[in-house]
C-alpha cells in the first residue's frame, strides 16, 4: 500500500481528496493518506512556522525546524520520497506522476508565504515540482493535483470503464474528442464515423483527432511523441489545411557586409553555402533564395554551379538537387530581391534580418514564428555573410532575429548552420516550443 503524507498549515482544505477515485482508492486499501498539520511540529522550543527574509525583501518564510521534525516523525522508509510544492521547481507532468506513483511513500510538503527555507530542499527533499507557470498562494492546490494524478495510477484504482492507457500524454500526444448519447444535441452531431462502428475508421479518426489537437493546441509534445509514417503523413495534410499565405522568401548578403576590420565590402561566394541554404529553404517551405551578389565574375561563378545542377550532368544525375538550385535567384542588390518579391505577390516583403549581436529592433522567436503565419504581407528573411550585415542595412530593416545563442561564449557558427537553426524555429518542429499556435 502507498502511503501519502502531507505536510500542511492548513490541513482542512483537503478535503477533496475523501471523494472520488481518491477516496475509493484509501477504501480499497490500495493508499494511505495522512494530513498532518505543520503546527503540530512547532513545540514549545520554536513555536512560529515562518520568519523573516535573510538578506532583506518583503514577506515571511517558513522555518526550517518543524519540517525537519516532521519528516523525522513521518518517515516509514529510507526511500520516501519527499516533494516540495513550488513555482521554482521542475514542471510535474504525466511522466513525473508516473514516477512517483512506483513509491512506496510519498510526503509532500506545502509552502506558504515567500516559499520554504532552502535547507529543507537541500538536506530532505528528493524532488522540487511545479504545477505550472504561475504563482499559487500556496502548496495545498498543487499537492492535491500531484496526489491525485498520483493515485490514480496506482493499479486497481481505476474501474474497468476508466482506462489510464489511452489518454492525453500517455504517448505525449493529446486526447482526441469524445462523445456520448444523444447522437444529436442542439443540432450538434456525433461525427458519423463514431456512429457507424467500423473499428478500423474509428481508430483512424482517433488518432487523426489526437493528432490534429497535439498540433493546434500542443506543438510542443510533437517533437516528443512517437510517430508512425502514417502520422506524419495526417500531420502534412492537417498543415496543408491552412490557409497559405503570401510566403517567406531567403536572401544571403554578399554586399553590403563588414569585414574583420568593420569595412563595408562584398564577400566571395561559397560554393556549400548554395547548396545547402538552397536544401533547406525547400525543406523548411520557403518559396525561393536570393543570393545577393553585385560582382560580375562572382556572379559567373555561381551561374557556372547553377548550370551544371540545373541543365547539366547534374541535373540528370540528381533531380532532388536540381530542385533545391532551381529555388536560386542571382541578383544584385537586396533593392532587386524586394522588387522581385513584388513582382510575384504584389507587394513589398517585410524584411527581417539576422544578426550574432543583439539589437534594438530584435524579436523572439515565439513572436516571430506567430507573425510570419498571421503576416499577410511576405516576408524576406536576411542573412549577412562575412562579419554581418551593416549598420545602415540593419537600419532599414522591420525586425531582427533574436542570435542563435550556443553553450558557451564562443559564437561563430557558418551562416549555412544559422540558416537551418533559424528555419527549424521559424517553421519546424524545433520551433514548436517556441510556439503556443502551431
Ligand atoms: C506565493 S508562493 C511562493 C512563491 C515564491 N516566492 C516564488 O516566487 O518562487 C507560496 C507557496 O505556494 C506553492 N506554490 C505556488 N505556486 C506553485 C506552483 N505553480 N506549483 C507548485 N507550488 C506552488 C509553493 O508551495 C510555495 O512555497
Amino acid at each position: 500500500m502507498m502511503r501519502i503524507d502531507i505536510l500542511t498549515l492548513f490541513p482542512e482544505m483537503f478535503a477533496p481528496l475523501e471523494h472520488s477515485i481518491v477516496a475509493r482508492a484509501a477504501k480499497k486499501g490500495l493508499v494511505e493518506l495522512n494530513v498532518k498539520n505543520i503546527r503540530d511540529y512547532t513545540g514549545p522550543k520554536h513555536g512560529l512556522t515562518d520568519d523573516k527574509l535573510y538578506g532583506g525583501g518583503a514577506g515571511m518564510v517558513m522555518k526550517p525546524e518543524p519540517l525537519f521534525e516532521a519528516i523525522e516523525d513521518l518517515r516509514r522508509t529510507p526511500n520516501a520520497r519527499v516533494v516540495i510544492t513550488s513555482p521554482a521547481g521542475r514542471k510535474f507532468d504525466q511522466r513525473a506522476a508516473e514516477e512517483l506513483s512506483r513509491a512506496e511513500q510519498i510526503i509532500f510538503i506545502c509552502g506558504h508565504y515567500e516559499g520554504i527555507d532552502q535547507r529543507v530542499e537541500d538536506a530532505l527533499a528528493t524532488d522540487v515540482y511545479s504545477v505550472g507557470d504561475y504563482v499559487l498562494t500556496g502548496g495545498e492546490l498543487p499537492a492535491m493535483i500531484m496526489s491525485d494524478a498520483v493515485i490514480r495510477l496506482l493499479p486497481g484504482a481505476l474501474g474497468h470503464d476508466e482506462s489510464s492507457q489511452e489518454e492525453s500524454f500517455s504517448e505525449n500526444l493529446l486526447e482526441y474528442p469524445q462523445y456520448t448519447r444523444p447522437p444529436e444535441f442542439n443540432g450538434m452531431k456525433v461525427p458519423e464515423v463514431l456512429q457507424e462502428g467500423n473499428h478500423q475508421h474509428i481508430r483512424r479518426w482517433r488518432r487523426e483527432q489526437s493528432l490534429r489537437r497535439t498540433l493546434e493546441r500542443r506543438p510542443d509534445l510533437l517533437s516528443r511523441a512517437y510517430l508512425t509514417d502514417e502520422d506524419k503523413q495526417i500531420l502534412d495534410d492537417i498543415r496543408a489545411e491552412r490557409p497559405e499565405g503570401p510566403g517567406v522568401w531567403l536572401s544571403l548578403i554578399h554586399y553590403p557586409v563588414y569585414n574583420k576590420k568593420h569595412e563595408v565590402i562584398n564577400t566571395s561566394v561559397t560554393n556549400l553555402d548554395i547548396h545547402d541554404i538552397a536544401r533547406a529553404s525547400l525543406t523548411f517551405g520557403l518559396r525561393g533564395y536570393y543570393l545577393v551578389q553585385p560582382a560580375e565574375d562572382q556572379k559567373k561563378l555561381i551561374n557556372t554551379l547553377l548550370e551544371h545542377w540545373q541543365h547539366g550532368f547534374g541535373a540528370r544525375y540528381n533531380p532532388d538537387r536540381q530542385s533545391a538550385l532551381n529555388h536560386i535567384t542571382v541578383c544584385d542588390s537586396i533593392a532587386a530581391a524586394v522588387r522581385g518579391i513584388e513582382e510575384q505577390t504584389g507587394q513589398k516583403p517585410l524584411l527581417i534580418a539576422t544578426s550574432a549581436k543583439a539589437h534594438p529592433k530584435m524579436r523572439d522567436y515565439s513572436t516571430m514564428r506567430r507573425m510570419i503565419a498571421e503576416s499577410d504581407r511576405p516576408c524576406l528573411l536576411l542573412f549577412g555573410t562575412g562579419w554581418g550585415l551593416t549598420d545602415e542595412l540593419m537600419d532599414t530593416v522591420d525586425y531582427v532575429l533574436r542570435p542563435v545563442y550556443g553553450a558557451g561564449a564562443y559564437n561563430h557558427l557558418s551562416v549555412r548552420s544559422a540558416v537551418s537553426i533559424v528555419l527549424d524555429r521559424l517553421f519546424g518542429e524545433g520551433g514548436a516550443h517556441f510556439d503556443e499556435r502551431f
